[in-house]
């Protein structure tokens, strides 16, 4: 909250002078930003307390993930150019985040969609907001070929993560963790799809330490699904699998500069499998109240994968870690984006009459 004028600021406001904005910027925003991070001591007993681990949040942005920040961002330029329509192909956060903000700035928004694999929340959020929601039989990779052609017609902005704007927003969540822990961590884990934002963390993370806000860089390391993971797998995959249907491409459009933050941070890529993803998500609702949507819970998973001496790699970060390091976790978006996934697996619930004792003899 912005004690002098008493409303929420969003990263805009918070960050201006690291952002690409001027005075005649007109900032269209939610509010977004400014997310939990929350110290997790189970996950750090899982490193036998060396270490500490805390997750953040972007669950608890505006419409449920990260994309909010680069969206506000991107939104607010879009506007200052004199766009007039916003367009976006999405695996669903994207395109919930780009028609909220085209809402609150007055513009058209279209989104191109990969038809029938898309969480019902998401779909919801576009359809609600006033987006013009658009399937495509194909998956998103072959969506955002098609956006990029679309790139150069007037008065239409892109904004995907192919549009540089969106990573200025998002490299934010970085300067957050810093701000509040008073330092980089050691390792900054998260979930790996079109790879925009391993690289905005990274471009954060730099930026920092060239201020001396930061006395260091954190290791990034990223999870993909294993059936969807062209970067742990060094090669284009044209039909992606997962059931986290957020992180289900095949060939990310940030791939280089992921590569690089991956390098240059002294990082590493792992994959995770689809079961390793829910029991995480599962995990880490039912043992620190944090529902995350499956994608999110990559992350948690691969902390759990690098957590386990029989199961990380040998070069694993996580090895080497010097005593009272922070370890920080991105929960990318919120669980109750994708409900279904999660009745899937749900057992029926309890019965009980409407009386104490029956209520009684179920709690014994
Ligand atoms: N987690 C969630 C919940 C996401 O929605 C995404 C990407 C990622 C992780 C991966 O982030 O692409 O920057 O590597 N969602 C995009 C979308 C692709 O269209 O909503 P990334």
């Amino acid at each position: 909250m912005n004690p002098r004028t008493n409303r929420s600021i969003g990263v805009i406001d918070r960050y201006r002078s690291l952002l690409p904005v001027d005075e005649s910027t007109p900032v269209i925003t939610l509010g977004e930003g400014s997310t939990p991070l929350i110290e997790s001591r189970k996950l750090s007993a899982l490193l036998g307390n060396r270490c500490r681990v805390f997750l953040k949040f972007e669950g608890a942005n505006p419409t449920g993930s990260f994309k909010d920040r680069g969206m506000t961002v991107a939104v607010s330029l879009a506007a200052q150019r004199g766009a007039t329509t916003l367009i976006c192909a999405s695996t669903g956060n994207t395109s919930a985040a780009a028609a909220a903000y085209a809402a609150r700035s007055g513009m058209r928004c279209a989104v191109l969609l990969p038809a029938g694999k898309i969480a019902l929340g998401k779909i919801a959020q576009a359809f609600v907001y006033g987006a013009k929601v658009i399937a495509i039989d194909d998956n998103f990779d072959a969506c955002l070929n098609v956006v990029r052609e679309l790139q150069k017609e007037p008065t239409v902005a892109v904004v995907n993560s192919i549009n540089p704007d969106r990573l200025e927003g998002q490299k934010t969540a970085a300067f957050e963790v810093v701000d509040e822990l008073g330092d980089a961590p050691a390792l900054h884990l998260l979930p790996v799809g079109n790879a925009g934002n391993i690289t905005a963390y990274w471009k954060g993370y730099q930026e920092y330490r060239q201020l001396n806000r930061a006395s260091r860089t954190p290791r990034m390391v990223g999870f993909q699904a294993a059936g969807a993971a062209p970067i742990f797998l060094d090669r284009v995959i044209p039909a992606p699998e997962t059931a986290a249907s957020a992180i289900r491409i095949g060939n990310p459009a940030s791939w280089g500069p992921a590569k690089t933050a991956l390098q240059e941070s002294g990082g590493a890529i792992d994959i995770v499998s689809d079961d390793e993803i829910f029991a995480a998500q599962r995990w880490v609702a039912a043992n620190e109240g944090v529902f995350a949507e499956p994608a999110s819970a990559a992350s948690v998973a691969g902390f759990m994968k690098c957590a386990d001496p029989s199961r990380r790699c040998s070069s694993c970060p996580m090895a080497q870690l010097p005593d009272e390091s922070s370890i920080v976790l991105t929960l990318t978006g919120h669980g109750l984006k994708d409900v279904a996934s999660v009745l899937d697996q749900c057992p029926a619930p309890l019965k009980a009459e409407a009386n104490k004792e029956s209520v009684l003899s179920l709690l014994s």
